[in-house]
Formats: structure tokens, C-alpha cells, sequence
């Protein structure tokens, strides 16, 4: 059997998805209960970071823990891959020492790079393009808090990016609606746009994207590696901060997320981030037991 990758959402079937989510429910009630195996003694992660990170590396190294192995921590500063040490010769030599990589990069084609020449699987930790554990962690917020996700609304408001661009392919693989609204010039992938015409509404106003909505999503208007656009990104989201008013126009239980970290008073205001009913804790928290669930879905498939 070849290698399985998870680079985007569409890497697992829809069945493999909603099974992995119910597991990573599972898997958070037996942590919680102090009764979780560690079924993989001796099993390595490799983990390049060449962004930085404090949920994705915790979660990562922590869960390997849980699950009985362990993880290795590789930054470019320290790697011969930040002195230029092809991709191609890196992949081929780590994946020979450990059984499973992640990797948070720039420019997705870097990890599809990784993963050709990688003899195990590989899991995108966030690239330019993409961030699909992330999505994982939402989706079993979502149906802790709400039950399934199928057939609701969701609402994307600001930036099209590399989590924007996975909301789309969560819709397309949870099936469910999504509308998004961000400012001209700050669309999501095109390509991906095409690609799910009934499933998702474009729009530039934030109130019809948002109203009667199940769940609102929202993200800093300025990702890694945007530092410098920072000032002007501020200026083209103005209008687009997701607060209680805003709110008020979706479903009266709608759910707010984030991916963190947050802007306070930026995309969201500092009021709906601290509020007492927030979620975007337990959806922090779930990217352990969500991630638990796919290493051990990719250990198990090799
Ligand atoms: N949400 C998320 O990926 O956070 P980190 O950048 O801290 O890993
Ligand atoms: N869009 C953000 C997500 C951070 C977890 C970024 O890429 O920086």
C-alpha cells in the first residue's frame, strides 16, 4: 500500500474524516479519564517548523507522548535544511530515521516536494496555502458543542487565506454551506473557488455572510511571513471585525472560532474573545486529540 499524506483535507475520503473526528472524541474522553493506551512505543516524529508555532508544536509533541512515542524538534536555524540542504535530500533522510513528519512551511509546493521523497506519512502543519489540522480541531469543536456539522451554515469573515482556503475544503468534505466575505483583493484560492460553485457564497459584506449562520470563523489579518503588509492589511479589513453586533445577525447559539493567536480589538473584539461561553479554547485544546487521531489513522495505514 502507498503512503498516505494528509496535505489538505481531500487526502482522506469523507468517511475517513468523520470517523477520525468521532476517534479524536473518543481519544479526548479517555485522556480525560486517565485510561488511554500508548500503542506506539518507540514510533518518531519529525517535526519541521520552519514558522513559528505554540499550539501546533505543543499539541504534536505533547500527543506523541500520549500515544507512547516521541517527537524531534527541527528547525531550520539548526537543520541543514536552513543551509540549503535540497528538500528532496532532506525528506529522504529523515523519513528514513522516524516513522511520521510534519512540516509548517511557506509555499505548499514545498511539502508536496517533501512528500514525494518521504517513505512515511507526511502532515501539513500549516503552509502559505493551507491548514488542515486546524480544521480537524474545528470540526469536532463544532460537533461537540452543536452535533454534526452536515448541512449547516458557516461564515468565514476576512482574509482568504491559507484557513479560509481550508474552510473550503471542510465544506466540501463535511458538506456543509459556507459563505465568505472579505475585501476585494483578499479573496481565497481561485482555483478552489471554481471548484465548489454551489457550496460556497462570495460576498464583501460581513452581515449578509454572517447572517443565520450555525458558526463564525475569523483569522488575523496579517499571517506569517505578511509582517510587513501589516499597516495596509489593517486599513483594507476595516469593517470586517468580528464583535457581538455582528454576531447578533446569526443563529442566537451560533459558535464563534478562531485558530488563534488573536488580534484583540483587530478581527475580533477583546468582548467576544473573553467572553464567558467563548469556544475557541476547547477548539486550542482539540488539536491534540484531533492530531492524536491522525497519527495513529496514518501509523495504522502503513
Ligand atoms: N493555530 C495554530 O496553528 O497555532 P500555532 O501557530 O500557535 O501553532
Ligand atoms: N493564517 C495564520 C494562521 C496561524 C495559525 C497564519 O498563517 O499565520
Amino acid at each position: 500500500m502507498s503512503t498516505r499524506h494528509f496535505l489538505t483535507l481531500l487526502d482522506l475520503s469523507k468517511q475517513e474524516l468523520t470517523d477520525l473526528i468521532d476517534r479524536a472524541i473518543e481519544l479526548k474522553t479517555l485522556h480525560k479519564q486517565e485510561l488511554e493506551s500508548s500503542p506506539f512505543p518507540n514510533r518518531v516524529l519529525g517535526m519541521v517548523f520552519e514558522k513559528s508555532s505554540t499550539r501546533t508544536r505543543i499539541s504534536f509533541e505533547a500527543g506523541m507522548a500520549h500515544l507512547g512515542g516521541s517527537a524531534i524538534f527541527l528547525s531550520p536555524r539548526d537543520t541543514q535544511l536552513g543551509r540549503g540542504e535540497p528538500i528532496e535530500d532532506s525528506a529522504r533522510v529523515i523519513s528514513r530515521m522516524v516513522d511520521i513528519i510534519m512540516v509548517r512551511t511557506f509555499e505548499h509546493e514545498k511539502i508536496e516536494t517533501f512528500a514525494k521523497y518521504s517513505k512515511v506519512p507526511v502532515i501539513n502543519a500549516l503552509t502559505d496555502d493551507y491548514h488542515p489540522c486546524q480544521l480537524l480541531a474545528d470540526v469536532q469543536t463544532f460537533v461537540e458543542h452543536r452535533g454534526s456539522i452536515e448541512g449547516k451554515r458557516v461564515a468565514w469573515v476576512g482574509d482568504g487565506n491559507n484557513m479560509c482556503n481550508s474552510y473550503i475544503n471542510a465544506a466540501r468534505q463535511f458538506n456543509f454551506e459556507l459563505n465568505i466575505a472579505c475585501p476585494e483583493g483578499f479573496e481565497p484560492m481561485e482555483s478552489l473557488m471554481n471548484d465548489n460553485r454551489g457550496r460556497i457564497n462570495m460576498t464583501r459584506d460581513p452581515v449578509s455572510a454572517v447572517r443565520d449562520a450555525d458558526l463564525v470563523v475569523t483569522d488575523t489579518w496579517a499571517s506569517m511571513g505578511q509582517e510587513e503588509e501589516k499597516l495596509a492589511r489593517e486599513k483594507a479589513f476595516s469593517g470586517f471585525q468580528v464583535n457581538h453586533e455582528l454576531m447578533s445577525y446569526a443563529q442566537s447559539k451560533a459558535l464563534f472560532m478562531h485558530c488563534l493567536p488573536a488580534y484583540r480589538d483587530q478581527e475580533v473584539s477583546a468582548k467576544l474573545l473573553d467572553a464567558d461561553d467563548a469556544v475557541v479554547w476547547d477548539e486550542a485544546e482539540n488539536r491534540l486529540h484531533a492530531q492524536k487521531a491522525l497519527i495513529e489513522f496514518l501509523l495504522l495505514s502503513r
